[in-house]
């Protein structure tokens, strides 16, 4: 078993950077594969922490071979920046590579992200990524390569853009447009920098799958931001699903082994949009406390509430889940119970399926079970064995309720506060 596509199971935000971290301790590659730098995935060793937006969680590691793929919206300024912070942290980045097809999120798609998101009410993290995607989808986008080709062709077609999209800017939000000889001028300059990054990556990944090297495809989001298959509009603006990784790194399907699913013990999510287990109460303020569920892109405060199966099951479909890693389970420590919605209410009758729409969604009631918590301290274990009784017994009901094996269970932030239940590299 070599490759495995690890995605969010919730809304985001479930610990994925962790458990990344940790299974790069084994892996060969560590690709991203969409997203950009909306993401925060964070990495803690020791005492030092690791944030990391578009450089994929495996770059601690000097020997493993990292990959922005190219489903991956690409802000050149953000990622020389965030080079630079490892760098100047010792962090060797000799091993990245940077999809030369990946799409360049351009100061005109934040600045039009923020400028819709006043109407939309999504509440986007303001990155450019939703307008990136669209120019893409609508063919009118810019790839890395662009500016490493004709310069009369690019300059053309960056003139027009810059002037179609400052129209925009100024006739309906009457914002200031940008100079579009200064814009370019500074995306070749950065385009410079990156060049020794760049690569053909899908030939690369292809490379590392068929001499059998273990490949670890890191999502961003999660499978409920999905724009397909999330709560539309109160989505993401690319594929965070197990399906995205074979488009967003330029594999086929029948490369991927096993695709592990990260959830959090409870439900949190940032933005807009429907939540159904969401606690407005004292434990939605106990789990935001402990968990310290505020964001790491944006800082903002992170919506919270009990586990949700009936979203997990939906994940379990809708990624193929083989796997699942249960992150954050020390934040429950302190409760006396602890709840879990089984199944929706709506019209009077239960529903076990997640709906489709969000219309329905909307009109439904969470079921809840409530099982006995521990109230202890569980940051310290390292073995399954060493769980509580109750912790244990949690576990167990997550695991009926969702069909599929926990194979590794975070305790705390740590990179060795990990229990393995079931190496995913052997
Ligand atoms: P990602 O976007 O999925 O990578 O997750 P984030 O990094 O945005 O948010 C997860 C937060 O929880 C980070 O601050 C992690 O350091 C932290 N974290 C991850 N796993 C655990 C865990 O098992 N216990 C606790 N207490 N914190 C964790
Ligand atoms: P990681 O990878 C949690 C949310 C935003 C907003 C919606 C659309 O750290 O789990 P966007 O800027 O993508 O157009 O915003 O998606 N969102 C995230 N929520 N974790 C993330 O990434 C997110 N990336 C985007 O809050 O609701
Ligand atoms: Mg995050």
């Amino acid at each position: 078993m070599a490759a495995v596509v690890l995605v969010g199971a919730q809304w985001g935000d479930e610990g994925k950077g962790k458990i990344t971290d940790f299974l790069a301790q084994k892996a060969d590659c560590v690709v991203r594969y969409q997203g950009g730098s909306n993401a925060g995935h964070t990495v803690e060793v020791k005492d030092e922490k690791f944030m990391l937006h578009l450089i994929p969680s495996g770059i601690l590691y000097p020997a493993t071979l990292c990959i922005v793929g190219n489903g991956v919206v690409v802000d050149l300024e953000k990622i020389i920046e965030e080079l630079a912070g490892l760098q100047q942290r010792g962090i060797d980045t000799s091993n990245l590579r940077i999809s030369r097809i990946a799409p360049v999120v351009l100061p005109y798609h934040k600045k039009l992200d923020t400028l819709e998101d006043r109407d939309s009410h999504i509440g986007t993290t303001k990155r450019g990524i939703g307008p990136t995607y669209a120019d893409k989808i609508n063919r009118i986008g810019f790839r890395i390569a662009d500016f490493l080709e004709d310069r009369e062709i690019l300059e053309s077609r960056f003139k027009a853009q810059v002037e179609y999209k400052n129209r925009i800017i100024r006739e309906i939000y009457q914002e200031e447009g940008f100079d579009w000889k200064q814009l370019l001028e500074e995306t070749l300059e950065q385009v410079g920098q990156l060049k020794p990054y760049l690569a053909d990556t899908s030939y690369l990944i292809y490379q590392h799958i068929q001499e059998d090297k273990k490949v670890l495809f890191e999502g961003a989001q999660g499978t409920m931001l999905d724009i397909d298959h999330g709560t539309y509009p109160f989505v993401t603006s690319s594929h965070p699903i197990a399906g995205g990784a074979c488009v967003g790194a330029g594999i086929g399907p029948t490369c991927i082994d096993r695709v592990l699913g990260v959830a959090k013990a409870y439900t949190t999510r940032v933005g807009e949009g429907p939540f159904p287990t969401e606690l407005h109460d004292a434990d939605g303020q106990i789990l935001r406390q402990r968990g310290m569920e505020f964001g790491t892109t944006t800082g903002r405060p992170r919506r919270c509430g009990w586990l949700d199966a009936v979203v997990l099951r939906y994940a379990v479909r809708v990624n193929g889940l083989t796997d699942l890693a249960i992150t954050k389970l020390d934040v429950l420590d302190d409760f006396a119970t602890i709840k879990i919605c089984t199944a929706y209410r709506y019209k009077g009758q239960l529903i076990y399926e997640f709906p489709d729409t969000t219309s329905i969604l909307n009109q439904c009631e969470p079921e809840y079970i409530e099982l006995p918590g521990w109230q202890q301290d569980i940051s310290h274990a390292t073995t399954y064995n060493d769980l509580p009784a109750n912790v244990r017994n949690y576990l167990a009901k997550v695991e009926e309720l969702t069909g599929v094996k926990q194979s590794l269970i975070a305790v705390g932030p740590g990179r060795e506060q990990t229990i393995v239940n079931d190496q995913l590299y052997k």
